[in-house]
């Protein structure tokens, strides 16, 4: 498989890929019982909806709002109005957990005299918190959001405004993501993605560039010998 040494900016989608999205304790399933799994999924999927529909009408709002606007409709459609479910979920997205392999693989990069950021659809602030949450913040050439131009990923807009703001060569770049739309829409665009495919997902019929699959954020540490 190719070497990625010859990259040297590395960015990484932040939720689902740097950060995990699903709630690490069980007191969700005590709130939502059997309903827990079904309340995170459309929970997610709207999410996501929401943000590429406001893309489509030109409607923007910051994206700690359209997860909360999603995670009400999630509550409203599996009928549960404990509002205990906002103070478990929400944090996710301010406060969240590394996901596995991410500050090994972010740690290799730094060694190597990388450039490392986030490019993601959350606002500054969320990403800030979750940077120095986490202890990332250390380590981050870059943080940036879309919040700076009110356009959520895939449009290639976003893309575009983290080439600028990294002021590298498109192949210079490496952008990491288990979001299959996201890897279609950065790859599209003329990155090079990993594609973090720890789900064993089966792959989407969307348009792609140049995509390397990887089975976690751990692996892609292999793929970095000179
Ligand atoms: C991100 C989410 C939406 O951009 O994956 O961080």
């Amino acid at each position: 498989m190719a070497s990625l040494y010859s990259k040297n900016v590395f960015l990484f989608d932040a939720f689902g890929t740097l950060f995990k999205t699903i709630p690490i304790d069980d007191e969700l399933k005590k709130i939502a019982g059997s309903k827990s799994d079904l309340l995170l999924q459309i929970w997610r999927r709207k999410q996501l909806e929401y943000s590429w529909l406001r893309n489509q009408m030109k409607r923007y709002v910051p994206f700690d709002l359209i997860t909360k606007e999603a995670l009400f409709y999630a509550m409203k459609k599996c009928e549960i109005a404990d509002n205990r479910i906002l103070e478990l979920l929400l944090p996710i997205y301010h406060q969240p957990v590394l996901n596995d392999g991410a500050s090994d693989l972010i740690l290799t990069l730094k060694k190597l005299g990388k450039q490392v950021g986030i490019l993601s659809n959350g606002t500054l602030e969320m990403l800030r918190k979750g940077a120095a949450k986490t202890g990332l913040n250390t380590y981050l050439d870059f943080i940036i959001s879309v919040d700076e131009i009110g356009i959520y990923k895939p449009a290639p807009e976003v893309y575009e405004l983290a080439q600028q703001k990294t002021n590298a060569n498109l192949s210079e770049i490496l952008f990491f993501s288990s979001n299959q739309w996201d890897v279609s829409g950065a790859s599209c665009f003329g990155f090079e993605v990993a594609w973090v495919n720890q789900y064993d997902e089966t792959k989407e019929e969307l348009p792609f560039g140049q995509v390397i699959e990887v089975k976690s954020l751990a692996s892609a540490i292999d793929l970095l010998t000179a």
